[in-house]
């Protein structure tokens, strides 16, 4: 070992032999289990599922990248998505539509592959190709030492130092085996590890952490856990950050596996219950606009529809409203400016021409939680 090398941990291969389930994990288990599948069970009743998953991904995306440091807000994401120039840094906003091409791509093909590394690869090139992080060797585990610390220190002065970049192909294959096989651990203690693990390794030269909360929706998807991506952790792991982190390393230097998985169980209870009463927020707030088209007349099918629309795309332009609605511009025109005065959306540029309006309440229970 090189006198560099000295301070390198390589992770022993998963599962850890001394892991105890205690009374307490176990109850932790059975809350979290029931949490999820609530999640499960609400979003059935959806008016439009696949919307509320989209917004969640398009959320999870977000925050998952704020934790690594990204300057972009919900609303430059949706103004991308709605092929509108976001005002605000465009290679900010592209890291986060990355990591939403980038989980589109995983779960399409976990529908009829394995789970394998090169897949884990293919995600990486999507998630980093064409973004800052673009130079730093997208879909390639790493062939060099990284180190984890305060950016720009030294690798003396790291707070972590994952493996040897020669390790790091047999630690994945390890963990690609232990991903694959059937066991008996529970599929949520399962991901918990899975993601430590990942996190150990540190694979790739950027993007691990991004990578690795990828890693828990796609596991549990890939186990028939969830039936659609809906198990973020991002918004619990930015919110408790400084422990997320500090936790990390008591894995490694304390082999605190069961601290970890505490703290991973109560996020996912956390998450979900915050899910279900998002869920629950959207539900109300659609049937209490479908009142007010009655109240105050603004009838048709083409109204119902516009509703649904302002749901996939809550900042929009008269335009866009007349393509997606199948409508000429003046009867989108018109639309818009009922919806308009009925308060259900606002203009928000101020000016003549190029107008955007914007759908604010829908806005405002899915923003909750990404303002920096
Ligand atoms: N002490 C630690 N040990 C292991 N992993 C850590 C530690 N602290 C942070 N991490 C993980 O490393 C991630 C940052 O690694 P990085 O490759 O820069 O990912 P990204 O490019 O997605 O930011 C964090 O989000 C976290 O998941
Ligand atoms: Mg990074």
């Amino acid at each position: 070992m090189t006198s560099e090398r000295a301070g390198t941990f390589v992770p022993k291969p998963l599962p850890p032999g001394d892991l105890v389930l205690d009374e307490g994990l176990l109850l932790l288990l059975s809350k979290a289990d029931t949490a999820l599948a609530r999640l499960d069970g609400v979003i059935q009743v959806l008016p439009n599922p696949d919307l509320f998953v989209t917004m969640y991904i398009q959320k999870e995306a977000l925050l998952s990248s704020q934790i690594e440091g990204t300057q972009a807000s919900l609303r430059g994401v949706l103004e991308f998505e709605a092929d509108l120039e976001p005002g605000e840094d465009i290679n900010e906003v592209r890291e986060v539509v990355n990591y939403i091409k980038a989980m589109g791509h995983g779960m399409e093909k976990l529908e009829f592959s394995e789970f394998s590394i090169n897949l884990l690869n293919e995600i990486h090139r999507f998630l980093i190709q064409g973004s800052r992080g673009g130079s730093r060797k997208p879909g390639t585990i790493r062939t060099e030492q990284n180190w984890i610390g305060v950016a720009g220190t030294p690798i003396q002065d790291a707070l972590y130092v994952p493996p040897p970049p020669e390790k790091v192909p047999e630690l994945m294959q390890n963990l690609e085996e232990f991903i694959q096989q059937s066991d008996k651990i529970p599929l949520l203690i399962k991901a918990s590890l899975i993601h430590a693990q990942f996190e150990s390794i540190h694979p790739y030269v950027d993007g691990n952490g991004r990578m690795g909360r990828l890693l828990i929706t796609f596991f549990l998807y890939y186990k028939g856990m969830l039936l659609k991506p809906l198990l973020y952790p991002s918004f619990y792991l930015k919110k408790h950050q400084q422990e997320y982190y500090q936790i990390l390393n008591d894995v490694r230097y304390d082999g605190n596996w069961e601290k970890w998985i505490a703290f991973f169980l109560t996020g996912v209870i956390e998450t979900s219950t915050d899910s279900v009463e998002t869920a629950k927020k959207i539900i109300d707030l659609r049937s209490g606009l479908v009142k007010t088209l009655l109240e105050k007349n603004i009838g048709g099918v083409i109204a119902l529809k516009f509703i649904d629309v302002l749901f996939e795309t809550p900042l929009i332009t008269v335009s866009r409203a007349a393509d997606t609605l199948g409508v000429s511009r003046q009867t989108a025109n018109a639309l818009v400016k009922k919806f308009e005065n009925a308060r259900i959306i606002a203009e928000i540029t101020g000016n003549k021409r190029y107008k955007r309006y914007v759908f604010s309440e829908y806005l405002r229970i899915i923003q909750e939680g990404t303002y920096r």
